[in-house]
């Protein structure tokens, strides 16, 4: 596995690089999400290569940015053992150039329901994404559902600028009380994460927005301060975020019909 940190540097290497190339973008603090989007690369492709970028454009809260985890460490003992051929681990200045004020934007959707909440999340995260896709030129690019939002962009963005590359989603993985893994769940107490789990298992059985909204109002929770930011309906899906000691918790679900098994 080679781990490489400058845009020049990793173009050099895949373009002699034969084979088909699987990207999955990360930003580090790996979990079993991840995992499952890196196994599906290796299958579908001769080389994978993994993106490990904290992407300042896409915090709209400086706070959250900073206190980003960061477990590179243990991120790359992971790769290593998945299989990973390369590691793409640049500095912002490599990914934001001087006076760099470009931003790619789907101007109704990027400001809709999580972009709503997060004010420039998504035209952060569709510009990335485009600059890793220039930068590794991959043929196949790797994404959860879990960002159900950000993976829908990212096909429209794909699409819309005749990008020739495939887009691949893999399911939510979820852990065995139904919370989806996600990297900030790190940051939660083992107190919380255990109230993060008890809203996940009301989510799972919600048939609609009221549904859940009821469900969550006269739940009894183990812990204070749960706080419920959003839920929606939209894609055929119900999609949440809510707040658990003050980590966002985003979640979403194919939406069940009340009279469907
Ligand atoms: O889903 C993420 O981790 C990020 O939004 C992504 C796609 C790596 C872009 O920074």
């Amino acid at each position: 596995m080679i781990i490489l940190e400058s845009v020049s540097e990793i173009r050099r290497v895949l373009k002699d690089t034969p084979g088909s190339i699987g990207f999955v973008p990360t930003m580090g603090a790996l979990h079993m999400g991840h995992e499952a989007l890196i196994k599906k690369s290796k299958i579908d492709n001769d080389v994978t290569v993994v993106s490990i970028f904290v992407n300042p454009a896409q915090f709209n809260d400086l706070k959250d940015f900073k206190s980003y985890p960061d477990t590179f460490k243990e991120d790359v003992e992971k790769l290593k053992n998945l299989g990973v051929d390369f590691i793409f681990n640049p500095k912002a200045s490599e990914i934001y150039l001087e006076e760099d004020n470009i931003r790619v934007s789907d101007i109704i959707e990027s400001k809709l329901i999580e972009g709503e909440k997060r004010p420039g999340h998504f035209d952060g995260v569709l510009t990335v994404v485009l600059k890793l896709f220039n930068i590794l030129n991959p043929d196949r690019a790797y994404f959860g559902e879990k960002d159900f939002q950000q993976l829908s962009l990212v096909r429209k963005m794909t699409k819309s600028l005749f990008l020739n590359i495939e887009v691949v989603s893999v399911p939510t993985l979820r852990d065995e009380k139904g919370l989806p893994f996600s990297s900030r769940n790190q940051k939660l107490s083992s107190k919380g994460l255990k109230a993060a789990q008890e809203v996940a298992a009301i989510f799972s059985q919600s048939t609609s927005k009221k549904d859940f909204i009821d469900k969550f109002k006269n739940m009894k929770f183990s812990h204070e301060g749960i706080d419920l930011e959003y839920v929606e309906e939209q894609w055929g899906r119900i999609l949440t975020v809510y707040k658990v000691e003050g980590v966002r918790i985003l979640d979403n679900r194919e939406l069940k019909h009340e009279n469907s098994h």
